[in-house]
């Protein structure tokens, strides 16, 4: 049977497909358990604790999943922390990170009293201490840190540079580890820092480790207690063949030595190298039309119209991002030089462009790898499109983790 990248076969996703229609994400269960359990690994014997971040794929099956697999939980919203207490985690398993948290927000993880609370910013520091004071209890804060480092990835996941409106200076930072200490009803847990997503160099890493381990040593040496120091998330996949990433080996290669000095308990934020690779997008050709011939090559080009979009899937919208794409069953002949696009009313909606596919006719399937991280989370209902159903894969069984929308579904809320 011919596998597609994940541990799917292409006649599992052909039954998919007629069970269910398309699109349809897929995710194979034992490829995002193998993965938890090799970043965790990496880690070693240095304390460490895994919250896997919900942002990444937040379809309740698969918050369970990472829980099963013992990773703890990153929430990024108070949507993300009802996921999350959803799928059976504790308070104490969720830290809470976000620029913007509103003051509900701040109130829900407060009284949950949830295991750190990344602050963004001095005011988001006040506003929490208002809260506890309210409410009679001591919030356990963590200040993030912005540590000036450019991620290397794309500007628009890049968050670790000073011109980017998350975290705060060193020195802002040192201030506000100070200033907690007289602050009754705060406790200072630790120091985060998260420098962007889709890294393929160590070398950013390191530095936001070493900037963030110097400042919990100096903090520490002023007698201000931390528990943990929070590295986040970041690691990339490689979503072309043959592209260089960096390994969960290299990875804590890279922070560990500056973390060890610390003595300090590690806290890890992975969402897309956990999920991403073990998803797809299946999705149907429902139309083709001829462009005119490339006019360097004279080459035939030929739009595939697939009924997937920019509704289902934004990254390549979004970010220009590239996700590899393929026939489930391909037909014989010479490859065919296609845009796939879909059939949202916007040019932006391209799902490939450029690339070469065997002939195609309507009703092939297609399968768009790499798509089980910033995937299913970033859907909307754009030209009143119903989000795509996602199907969990294990043991060469599958059920629906999520249904797809109906338009009826969609219509609820109007009033
Ligand atoms: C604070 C924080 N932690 C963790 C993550 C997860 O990042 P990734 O999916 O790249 O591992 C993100 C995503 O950007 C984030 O903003």
């Amino acid at each position: 049977m011919s596998r597609i990248s994940t541990g799917i076969s292409s006649e599992h996703l052909s039954a998919i497909a007629s069970e269910f229609g398309t699109p349809t994400y897929v995710y194979d269960a034992a490829l995002m358990r193998e993965r938890c359990r090799a970043l965790d690994a990496a880690c070693g014997d240095y304390p460490h604790a895994m919250h896997y971040a919900i942002k990444a794929n937040a379809t309740l099956a698969i918050v369970r999943l990472m829980r099963e697999c013992g990773a703890r939980a990153d929430a990024n919203s108070g949507g993300e922390i009802e996921v999350a207490l959803r799928a059976g985690y504790t308070a104490q398993d969720i830290v809470f990170t976000g620029v913007g948290k509103s003051a509900a927000e701040l109130r829900r993880a407060v009284a949950l009293g949830v295991k750190a609370i990344n602050a963004e910013s001095p005011g988001e520091v006040e506003r929490i201490a208002a809260i506890a004071r309210e409410l009679g209890t001591v919030a356990r804060v963590a200040i993030r840190i912005n540590p000036d480092v450019d991620a290397g990835s794309h500007p628009h996941i890049s968050t670790g540079l000073k011109t980017n409106k998350f975290g705060m200076s060193i020195e802002a930072a040192r201030a506000m580890a100070r200033d907690i200490g007289r602050h009754p009803s705060l406790r200072i847990v630790g120091l985060h820092v998260h420098i962007g997503s889709q890294i393929t160099k160590t070398a950013p890493l390191t530095r936001a480790a070493e900037t963030l381990s110097d400042l919990a040593v100096s903090l520490v040496a002023e007698g201000i207690p931390l528990e943990h120091l929070d590295i986040g998330g970041g690691l990339g996949i490689g979503y072309q063949v043959g592209q260089t990433v960096v390994s969960p080996q290299e990875y804590a290669e890279a922070i560990l030595p500056a973390i060890r000095r610390t003595g300090l308990t590690l806290v890890l934020e992975p969402g897309r190298w956990i999920v991403g690779p073990a998803g797809i997008l299946l999705t149907t050709v429902v139309d083709l039309k001829a462009q005119p011939p490339d006019p360097q090559t004279g080459e035939a080009r030929q739009f595939v119209i697939a009924d997937a979009g920019m509704t289902d899937l934004l990254r390549p919208a979004l970010y220009g991002a590239w996700h590899d794409i393929s026939v489930v069953s391909p037909r014989p002949g010479p490859d065919v030089l296609c845009d796939i696009v879909g059939p949202v009313c916007e040019t932006t909606d391209t799902l490939g462009s450029a690339r070469r596919l065997p002939p195609v006719e309507v009703g092939d399937l297609l399968v768009i790898r790499d798509a089980g991280a910033y995937g299913s989370v970033m859907a909307s209902n754009y030209n009143r499109r119903p989000t795509a159903a996602e199907v969990l894969v294990e043991n060469g069984a599958w059920r629906v983790i999520r249904r797809r929308q109906t338009v009826e579904d969609l219509l609820q809320w109007d009033v």
